[in-house]
């Protein structure tokens, strides 16, 4: 059976959430999946070429990051690099307690390993962010002039809800200056915006391969050399002894063609896609009254687009755009059977109500400007069909 999102008419604007694998990658993990399955810890040819592809694969990834090789380690994806990360680092620092600083807009895959140290008794810190959902350097020195006992900063490169973009390399050096190690994740930014870590003051930077036109379940730890990092899987001495586990080789030849052609179209890419976006907003907002836009308008990612709708619930309106063909995410989550509007929009100030009337639009490589158009009258006679029922009630 073919996926829904396959289907040749839906169109699908929910690209932060996944995105469709690349052909061309698919191309280069299939020969890892039948033929090539040889275990890359074996010394015999076929060992030996699986290994092979991991190395191209690592020298991908570390071209699209500006890393040197030896600081790119593989793991499932952008949740185990980040708790790889944090649990890591502190581990390593060898300290029973100390403090961490991080923002109330990070993915769950940050918060709640740092929640998990922090019931332990580690002392978090949350640094405020504007309107926007950008945090301010000023305030990251001001913090950690106050603690002197800092372990790990952690700060998201750019937002999955909103798109926003912090200032991370201001952010790593002032942590630099201090010796404190800081971590981004860069789930989203990763082949959106353009990363250069030989020049940048970061530590460790956490990527995830189905974010950029890869597979599920793969994923890179950068940690520049020389930081502490303890491993938390242990077993033999793959990833040289940060990561053990065989090796998902097909998924690790998978995420290097998707950054070895993420670096090649990123420039392109940028252009088209922040192209599609404003016209997705001019036409949203140009036609329909109560319309917000949530997030940085000047720093933000290209291809996202986060909108509240004035009387609408978000989820009611995906739902709606689903049967309509129209693949997006509302800005609230099911918790507990009650609707939670997003922590991240609470964060930036935006009310319980216009949280819960948000939705993200994430836009990718193979959406036209005929499908955004499409998009926006389907959306304008949804909003206008819920706003009617609810105010005919
Ligand atoms: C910013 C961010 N970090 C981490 C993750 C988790 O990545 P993965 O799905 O590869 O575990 C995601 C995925 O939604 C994300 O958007």
């Amino acid at each position: 059976m073919n996926s829904p999102a396959a289907h040749k008419d839906r169109i699908y604007l929910d690209h932060n959430a996944t995105t469709p694998v690349d052909p061309r990658v698919l191309d280069a993990m299939l020969p890892w999946l039948h033929g090539g399955f040889g275990n890359p810890s074996s010394i015999h040819a076929e060992g030996r070429a699986a290994r092979a592809a991991i190395d191209r694969a690592r020298a991908h990834v570390a071209r699209l990051l500006g890393a040197d090789e030896e600081e790119i380690f593989f793991t499932s994806g952008g949740t185990e690099s980040n708790n790889l990360a944090i649990f890591g680092a502190v581990e390593a620092s060898g300290m029973a307690g100390g403090a961490l600083i991080s923002t109330p807009v990070e993915h769950h895959a940050v918060l709640r390993p740092l929640r998990r140290l922090q019931a332990k008794g580690f002392d978090l810190h949350l640094l405020g962010v504007d309107s926007g959902g950008r945090v301010d350097p000023d305030e990251l020195e001001q913090m950690l002039a106050l603690h002197d006992d800092v372990l790990l900063v952690s700060v998201i490169s750019a937002n999955n809800e909103v798109g926003t973009v912090q200032p991370i390399d201001e952010l790593a050096a002032i942590c630099r200056a201090r010796g404190v190690y800081i971590h981004t994740d860069a789930v989203q930014a990763a082949g959106k915006l353009p990363i250069k870590l030989a020049d940048s003051p970061v530590d460790m930077l956490s990527i995830s391969a189905h974010k950029l036109y890869g597979p599920k379940g793969a994923g890179a730890l950068f940690i520049r050399r020389g930081t502490k990092v303890s491993p938390q899987l242990l077993g033999g001495s793959h990833e040289r002894k940060m990561r053990a586990g065989t090796e998902n080789v097909a998924g690790i030849a998978g995420i290097g063609e998707a950054c070895r052609l993420a670096g090649e179209e990123l420039e392109s890419g940028d252009k088209k896609l922040s192209a599609l976006r404003d016209r997705l907003w001019n036409g949203l907002s140009g036609k329909l009254e109560g319309v917000h836009l949530n997030g940085h308008r000047q720093y933000r990612l290209s291809n996202t687009l986060n909108v509240s709708f004035e009387g609408v619930e978000g989820e009611a309106l995906l739902l709606n755009l689903d049967l309509a063909g129209i693949a997006c995410s509302s800005g609230s989550a099911c918790a507990s059977g009650s609707l939670e509007p997003s922590h991240v929009l609470t964060a930036m100030g935006v009310s319980p109500t216009l949280a819960q009337a948000a939705v993200r639009f994430s836009l990718g490589h193979s959406n036209s400007e005929e499908q955004l158009d499409s998009a926006v009258a389907e959306i304008i006679t949804v909003v206008n069909r819920l706003r009617s029922l609810r105010f005919s009630f």
